[in-house]
Protein backbone atom coordinates (compact mmCIF):
# COMPACT_ATOMS: atom_id res chain seq x y z
CA UNK A 1 0.00 0.00 0.00
CA UNK A 2 1.87 3.00 -0.93
CA UNK A 3 1.21 5.78 1.32
CA UNK A 4 1.52 9.72 0.24
CA UNK A 5 2.07 13.10 1.50
CA UNK A 6 0.39 16.36 0.77
CA UNK A 7 2.69 19.12 2.89
CA UNK A 8 1.85 22.85 3.16
CA UNK A 9 1.15 25.96 5.20
CA UNK A 10 -2.78 25.18 4.84
CA UNK A 11 -3.03 28.69 6.40
CA UNK A 12 -5.99 28.54 5.64
CA UNK A 13 -7.08 25.41 3.66
CA UNK A 14 -8.90 26.27 0.34
CA UNK A 15 -11.25 23.86 -1.66
CA UNK A 16 -8.37 23.62 -3.96
CA UNK A 17 -6.03 21.79 -1.20
CA UNK A 18 -8.84 19.69 -0.45
CA UNK A 19 -9.45 18.82 -3.94
CA UNK A 20 -5.71 18.44 -4.30
CA UNK A 21 -5.97 15.22 -0.78
CA UNK A 22 -9.56 14.12 -2.02
CA UNK A 23 -7.80 13.31 -4.98
CA UNK A 24 -4.89 11.67 -3.79
CA UNK A 25 -6.54 9.45 -1.32
CA UNK A 26 -8.52 7.80 -4.72
CA UNK A 27 -5.09 7.09 -5.73
CA UNK A 28 -2.88 5.90 -2.57
CA UNK A 29 -3.79 3.80 0.22
CA UNK A 30 -2.68 6.21 2.61
CA UNK A 31 -2.29 9.97 2.22
CA UNK A 32 -0.47 11.94 5.45
CA UNK A 33 -1.89 15.87 5.15
CA UNK A 34 1.58 17.47 7.16
CA UNK A 35 1.09 20.79 7.98
CA UNK A 36 4.33 23.07 8.25
CA UNK A 37 5.09 24.08 12.36
CA UNK A 38 7.01 26.95 10.69
CA UNK A 39 5.72 28.80 7.13
CA UNK A 40 7.84 31.26 5.58
CA UNK A 41 5.49 33.94 6.82
CA UNK A 42 3.81 34.53 10.03
CA UNK A 43 0.60 32.50 9.61
CA UNK A 44 -2.86 33.49 10.44
CA UNK A 45 -4.27 30.43 12.10
CA UNK A 46 -2.29 28.78 15.06
CA UNK A 47 -1.03 25.75 13.79
CA UNK A 48 -2.89 23.88 16.29
CA UNK A 49 -6.21 25.71 14.51
CA UNK A 50 -4.99 24.94 10.69
CA UNK A 51 -5.07 21.03 12.17
CA UNK A 52 -8.36 21.17 13.36
CA UNK A 53 -9.49 22.91 10.29
CA UNK A 54 -8.44 20.17 8.20
CA UNK A 55 -9.61 17.52 10.07
CA UNK A 56 -13.01 18.67 9.89
CA UNK A 57 -12.70 19.11 6.40
CA UNK A 58 -11.41 16.08 5.92
CA UNK A 59 -13.47 13.97 8.28
CA UNK A 60 -15.16 12.03 4.95
CA UNK A 61 -12.02 10.44 4.15
CA UNK A 62 -11.18 7.13 5.66
CA UNK A 63 -7.67 6.76 4.43
CA UNK A 64 -6.40 10.67 5.41
CA UNK A 65 -5.37 11.79 8.52
CA UNK A 66 -3.04 15.24 9.87
CA UNK A 67 -0.41 15.73 11.51
CA UNK A 68 2.59 18.67 12.00
CA UNK A 69 5.87 19.00 11.03
CA UNK A 70 8.60 21.49 12.44
CA UNK A 71 11.65 19.46 10.33
CA UNK A 72 12.12 18.32 6.83
CA UNK A 73 9.49 17.01 4.64
CA UNK A 74 11.90 14.23 3.52
CA UNK A 75 12.25 13.01 7.20
CA UNK A 76 8.71 13.07 8.01
CA UNK A 77 8.04 11.08 5.26
CA UNK A 78 11.04 8.23 6.01
CA UNK A 79 8.74 8.12 9.88
CA UNK A 80 5.69 7.22 7.85
CA UNK A 81 6.90 5.69 5.24
CA UNK A 82 5.41 7.48 2.33
CA UNK A 83 7.34 7.40 -0.84
CA UNK A 84 5.36 9.92 -3.16
CA UNK A 85 4.80 13.87 -1.74
CA UNK A 86 1.71 15.26 -3.89
CA UNK A 87 1.84 18.64 -4.61
CA UNK A 88 -1.06 20.93 -6.47
CA UNK A 89 -0.23 23.36 -9.33
CA UNK A 90 -2.33 26.00 -9.98
CA UNK A 91 -0.37 28.20 -12.59
CA UNK A 92 2.51 27.30 -14.36
CA UNK A 93 4.63 29.74 -12.17
CA UNK A 94 3.95 27.43 -9.22
CA UNK A 95 5.99 24.97 -10.95
CA UNK A 96 9.35 26.80 -11.17
CA UNK A 97 9.18 27.21 -7.22
CA UNK A 98 7.91 23.27 -7.07
CA UNK A 99 10.33 21.33 -9.05
CA UNK A 100 12.91 23.01 -7.12
CA UNK A 101 11.43 21.83 -3.83
CA UNK A 102 10.92 18.32 -5.83
CA UNK A 103 14.62 17.68 -7.18
CA UNK A 104 15.94 18.80 -3.51
CA UNK A 105 13.90 16.57 -2.00
CA UNK A 106 14.65 13.98 -3.90
CA UNK A 107 18.35 14.10 -3.64
CA UNK A 108 17.77 14.10 0.02
CA UNK A 109 15.84 11.00 -0.20
CA UNK A 110 16.19 8.85 -3.46
CA UNK A 111 13.54 7.08 -2.61
CA UNK A 112 11.05 9.33 -2.60
CA UNK A 113 9.46 11.21 -5.70
CA UNK A 114 7.19 14.35 -5.99
CA UNK A 115 4.01 13.98 -8.19
CA UNK A 116 2.26 17.22 -9.53
CA UNK A 117 -1.28 17.25 -9.66
CA UNK A 118 -3.22 20.01 -11.78
CA UNK A 119 -5.46 21.94 -10.08
CA UNK A 120 -9.36 21.67 -10.59
CA UNK A 121 -10.28 24.24 -13.20
CA UNK A 122 -12.78 25.43 -10.47
CA UNK A 123 -9.92 25.82 -7.45
CA UNK A 124 -7.32 27.19 -10.26
CA UNK A 125 -7.33 31.15 -9.10
CA UNK A 126 -7.95 30.47 -5.32
CA UNK A 127 -4.86 30.46 -3.20
CA UNK A 128 -4.36 30.89 0.83
CA UNK A 129 -3.20 34.46 0.66
CA UNK A 130 -6.33 35.50 -1.46
CA UNK A 131 -8.32 34.43 0.61
CA UNK A 132 -7.49 36.38 3.78
CA UNK A 133 -7.09 39.00 1.83
CA UNK A 134 -10.63 38.95 0.42
CA UNK A 135 -12.01 37.78 4.00
CA UNK A 136 -10.06 41.02 5.68
CA UNK A 137 -11.63 43.12 3.53
CA UNK A 138 -15.28 41.67 4.27
CA UNK A 139 -15.64 39.89 0.81
CA UNK A 140 -17.75 36.51 0.97
CA UNK A 141 -15.40 33.43 0.14
CA UNK A 142 -17.77 30.57 1.32
CA UNK A 143 -17.34 29.92 -2.02
CA UNK A 144 -13.91 28.85 -2.31
CA UNK A 145 -12.88 27.23 1.21
CA UNK A 146 -14.71 24.31 3.65
CA UNK A 147 -17.37 25.57 6.18
CA UNK A 148 -15.13 25.35 8.78
CA UNK A 149 -12.56 27.81 7.65
CA UNK A 150 -15.40 30.47 6.46
CA UNK A 151 -16.49 30.17 10.01
CA UNK A 152 -13.15 30.90 11.18
CA UNK A 153 -12.33 33.46 9.29
CA UNK A 154 -15.37 35.01 9.86
CA UNK A 155 -14.76 35.39 13.42
CA UNK A 156 -11.55 36.49 13.12
CA UNK A 157 -13.27 39.76 11.11
CA UNK A 158 -15.59 40.21 13.95
CA UNK A 159 -12.69 40.05 16.98
O1 LIG B 1 1.95 25.52 1.28
P1 LIG B 1 3.41 25.81 0.98
O2 LIG B 1 3.84 27.05 1.70
O3 LIG B 1 3.69 25.83 -0.49
O4 LIG B 1 4.24 24.59 1.59
C1 LIG B 1 5.66 24.58 1.52
C2 LIG B 1 6.21 23.35 2.28
C3 LIG B 1 5.74 23.33 3.72
C4 LIG B 1 5.77 22.10 1.58
C5 LIG B 1 7.77 23.45 2.21
O5 LIG B 1 8.18 24.70 2.66
C6 LIG B 1 8.46 22.37 3.03
O6 LIG B 1 8.50 21.23 2.64
N1 LIG B 1 9.02 22.77 4.20
C7 LIG B 1 9.66 21.86 5.11
C8 LIG B 1 11.16 22.08 5.19
C9 LIG B 1 11.86 21.32 4.10
O7 LIG B 1 11.79 20.13 4.00
N2 LIG B 1 12.59 22.08 3.27
C10 LIG B 1 13.31 21.53 2.15
C11 LIG B 1 12.37 21.32 0.97
S1 LIG B 1 13.23 21.67 -0.45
Amino acid sequence: MTAAVCPGSFDPPTNGHIDVIERAARHFGEVLVAVTANPSKKPLFSLEERIELLQGALSHLDNASVSSFDGLLVDLAREHAATVIVKGLRVPSDFEYEVQMAQMNQVLNRGLDTMFMAASPSWAFVSSSLVKEVAHHGGSIDELVPQGVSEALRRLSES
